[in-house]
């Protein structure tokens, strides 16, 4: 099957609802040419075995730094971290770097997730009412990680905004200037840590520049991938979440009725919603045989989870939400060698949080009608700009 010669845009009406076209091209079969922002054009691979044989394959490589040099780009800040990179030096990278997220379990934040979730749905509770993005999904994720990594407090803030401005990419000024700015903010912050080092992820990463395990842009790059990396797509795990249940009520029902179900509930609010909509992308070193069509040697390829995870090939009734649906080894984290990293600690929020809304607050209702709700600018993440509730 031959890929159309003009590549179609992934514009915003993809965005707002990517599900029928998926379904299509799904059933096609077909790895469409898409144009994503920047004028990239990359193949989009939507089968749930299609997208498993591209993340795992080795014929994929992952460092597209040297394709988008060939295309005269220079993506080169912040870049050189292990999503960036192919084996060995990946797995070398990641090594490194696991314990500045993940030091022993996840499970050892238990208690700070719970206390920040604990503050933050009681001033939902007082008010009645909340933005369920602001209130919530945004400073949980944002708030943690921060506080993983060593980032003071009162640089939250700061850090935040940068990193919103650099999902919702609303031109390459605006993300030149956002990396920029956290480019020199990061950089700053990890000349202290190597003065003074703590008890923190940040301190830790420092520590692999002194010992040369790093050199201080694999480290400044490391630094950023896991701030921006573990908030900004666990946000969207809880905004996702929390409309499919607000607009499946039997669902949410269940999950009251029934906390067993915690656990398989947020698998399943990870498959139907998936927070990030498409892998990072890929390019091809040698060509790529799908299981209709193939990918030519030399070609960027896009892996829309979204899509892999809607594939009515793998799972029963793709569409509809079942929080008791056990067989749900879905890929909204990825596979193969960049499997992501903080899996564990995004369950952990997810846990959670579900749990809280279910049991805390019994009245949670929708305030606005879900048709008028408006889904993030990007085609990385699948995010809410907002979600009004009351309870
Ligand atoms: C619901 C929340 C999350 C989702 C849906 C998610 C999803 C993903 C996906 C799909 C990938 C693979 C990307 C690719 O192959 O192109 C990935 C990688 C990664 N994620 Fe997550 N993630 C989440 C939370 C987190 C958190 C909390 C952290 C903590 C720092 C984190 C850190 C990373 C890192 C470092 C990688 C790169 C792994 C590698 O290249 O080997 N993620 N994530």
């Amino acid at each position: 099957m031959r890929a159309p010669e003009h590549p179609t845009l992934l514009g915003d009406s993809y965005i707002q609802d990517p599900y029928p076209q998926l379904a299509a091209w799904r059933g096609s079969g077909e790895v469409p040419l898409v144009r994503l922002q920047y004028g990239i054009s990359a193949r989009l691979v939507s089968r749930f075995d299609d997208a498993q044989l591209v993340l795992d394959s080795p014929a994929v490589s992952k460092d597209v730094r040297r394709a988008l040099r060939l295309l005269g780009r220079d993506d080169d800040v912040l870049s050189e971290h292990m999503l960036n990179a192919d084996p060995p030096e990946h797995g070398r990278l990641r090594r490194l770097a696991a314990p500045a997220v993940v030091r022993g379990r996840a499970a050892a934040w238990t208690p700070v997730v719970e206390r920040i979730v604990t503050g933050l749905v009681d001033r939902i509770a007082e008010r009645g009412g909340a933005d369920l993005v602001a209130d919530l999904a945004i400073p949980l994720p944002i708030l943690l990680i921060c506080r993983i990594l060593g980032v003071p407090r009162s640089d939250v803030e700061l850090v935040l905004g940068l990193s919103r401005e650099l999902v919702e990419q609303s031109g390459p000024e605006q993300v030149a200037r956002a990396t920029g700015a956290l480019n020199a903010y990061l950089s700053e912050l990890l000349v202290a840590k190597a003065r003074r080092p703590g008890d923190d992820g940040l301190s830790l990463l420092a520590g692999h520049s002194a010992a040369g395990r790093m050199t201080a842009t694999q480290v400044l790059s490391t630094a950023f991938l896991l701030l921006f990396a573990g908030h900004e797509t666990t946000t969207n795990l809880i905004g996702n979440g929390a409309l499919a249940l607000l607009t499946h009520a039997e669902q949410f029902h269940r999950l009251r009725a029934d906390p067993a179900l915690l656990v398989h509930a947020v698998e399943e609010l990870l498959r139907y919603d998936s927070p990030v909509s498409h892998a990072t992308i890929r390019y091809t070193t040698a060509e790529v045989r799908l299981s209709a069509d193939r990918v030519p040697r030399g070609r960027f390829v896009l892996v829309s989870l979204a899509g892999a995870n809607r594939d009515e090939r793998r799972f029963p009734d793709p569409d509809r939400l079942d929080i008791g649906r056990v067989h749900h080894r879905h890929l909204a984290f990825g596979d193969g060698p960049h499997t992501c990293l903080g899996a564990p600690l995004a369950r952990l929020q997810g846990h959670v949080v579900f749990r809280a809304l279910a049991h805390r607050l019994p009245r949670l209702s929708l305030a606005v009608d879900p048709a008028t709700l408006v889904r993030r600018n990007s085609t990385l993440v699948r995010g809410l700009t907002s979600l009004p509730v009351t309870c």
